[in-house]
């Protein structure tokens, strides 16, 4: 599918955006765990999410789904029953990595693959912790998708993540519930802690000291009745659009404002974007409302714990900085060359074909900034955040500019381009 992106004037207005996909995972997995029925509300509408319920109910998990309100009836953590065919985790990274450390567990086997690009996926960072424990994983060339899961009786490790990922913590911590004893993770970067805010408000037990968490297995968990805060790596989308278009000012409602996800707006913020945090609320997760108005940006350098911070919106940040003062340097960011695409390489080739300059690097890339978009049509290479980027820099392109494979923001985000539209007049 194409879509058709026309410069824009201005970005104004106020958006909600759909539910965020890290915390809707989570709360859909525990909930299919857990004892009694979670209501989740706000659940994310994106095809990722979609792919969680659809393998968790083919574990025998009921699941009552009307808009974006949803039902897991949990079976408690010994109910999940043995899947006929195997589990599809369509495009979804946080689906595959996380479920298998559920899926390691159990007293049945378990057969898990995904598409095209997650058969590319790396799943050795996964494999390692869960063998330790116990399990026994079979996977293509030993580390690609399909995955087949012998569940076993697991022990608990101590675990220093060797890269920095939220998806790896949580598996190895799920898999801890099913553990005999006391599983410890520590990690050297700081990642989303959405795992444990969940586990904690299915009622689980878990310390956190500093950078390592601890928990004992076989604790039961309760179910709840949950709101999910809208997505601050699809609010990135809107927060660069309104700082590359003159005369923008938009409010962001509800939006999800953990402070192991925040790092956006602080980045922003220190190179210049006007931007208000308001009224924040909640425990747990936490809400509240972003303000922003157009205003000029500096640049800046983005480099170790804050790349790992802001890895899903690198490519966004791409699009900013070409239109900031000094540039944009990108380091440490290797791991964008295994996300849905290899996100250095579709980035640079959107970027050619803007006529924009980037300078790739095997780990990072730089901008330079005060550059201009030009019309062109790009790709998102089936790359939701790609697609969505590449929407962005046309925005502030000389005219319109054409999307192929438009689609793709449906992994995260499928009313994207209409709210696009609906800001940008
Ligand atoms: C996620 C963690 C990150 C992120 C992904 C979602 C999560 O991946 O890029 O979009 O929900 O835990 P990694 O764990 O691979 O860093």
């Amino acid at each position: 599918m194409q879509e058709q992106i026309f410069p824009a004037a201005a970005i104004h207005g106020a958006v909600e955006l759909p539910g965020d996909k890290s915390i809707s995972h989570r709360y859909a997995m525990l909930g299919s765990i857990a004892d009694g029925a979670t209501r989740i509300a706000n659940y994310s509408s994106g095809a990722d999410c979609q792919s969680t319920l659809t393998c968790i109910r083919a574990l025998g998990v009921e699941i009552e789904s009307h808009n974006h309100a949803v039902t897991v009836n949990g079976r408690g953590l010994e109910g999940l029953r043995e899947a006929a065919p195997m589990l599809d985790a369509g495009n979804s990274g946080s689906t595959i990595r996380m479920l298998s450390g559920i899926l390691a567990g159990q007293p049945f086997v378990t057969r898990i693959g995904g598409d095209e690009s997650l058969s590319r996926r790396p799943m050795d960072r996964i494999i390692k912790p869960l063998t330790q424990m116990g399990g026994c994983i079979e996977a293509r060339d030993g580390r690609y998708p399909p995955l087949t899961i012998r569940g076993a009786k697991l022990h608990p490790i101590e675990y220093t993540l060797p890269v920095a990922s939220a998806q790896v913590k949580s598996c190895v911590l799920l898999a801890g519930l099913y553990a005999d004893g006391k599983t410890v993770v520590h990690e050297s970067i700081r990642t989303r802690d959405h795992t444990e805010v969940a586990l904690r408000e299915f009622g689980v037990d878990l310390e956190v000291r500093g950078r390592s968490i601890e928990l004992a297995g076989r604790q039961r968990l309760h179910a709840r009745e949950l709101r999910v805060p809208g997505d601050l790596s699809s609010a990135a989308f809107f927060l660069v659009a309104a700082l590359i278009v003159r005369e923008s000012a938009l409010t962001i409602l509800n939006v999800g404002l953990n402070p192991t996800r925040t790092a956006l707006l602080d980045f922003l913020a220190g190179m210049g974007a006007q931007i208000k945090i308001l009224d924040v609320r909640g425990s747990g997760e936490l809400i509240g409302d972003i303000s922003i108005r157009r205003s000029p940006i500096r640049g800046g350098v983005l480099e170790k714990a804050q790349t790992a911070a802001l890895i899903d919106e690198i490519p966004v940040l791409a699009v900013l900085g070409a239109r900031t003062e000094e540039g944009l340097i990108v380091r440490d960011a290797a791991e964008l060359r295994v996300k849905e695409t290899d996100r250095i390489a579709t980035l640079a080739e959107n970027f050619e074909r803007m006529g924009v300059e980037i300078r790739v690097r095997e780990d990072g890339f730089e901008i330079p900034g005060r550059q201009s978009f030009h019309a062109a049509e790009l790709d998102s290479f089936g790359d939701h955040r790609i697609a969505m980027a590449c929407a962005v820099a046309a925005l502030a392109a000389d005219s319109p500019s054409m999307v192929d494979g438009a689609e793709a923001a449906s992994v995260s985000f499928p009313e994207f381009f209409d709210t696009l539209r609906r800001v940008a007049g």
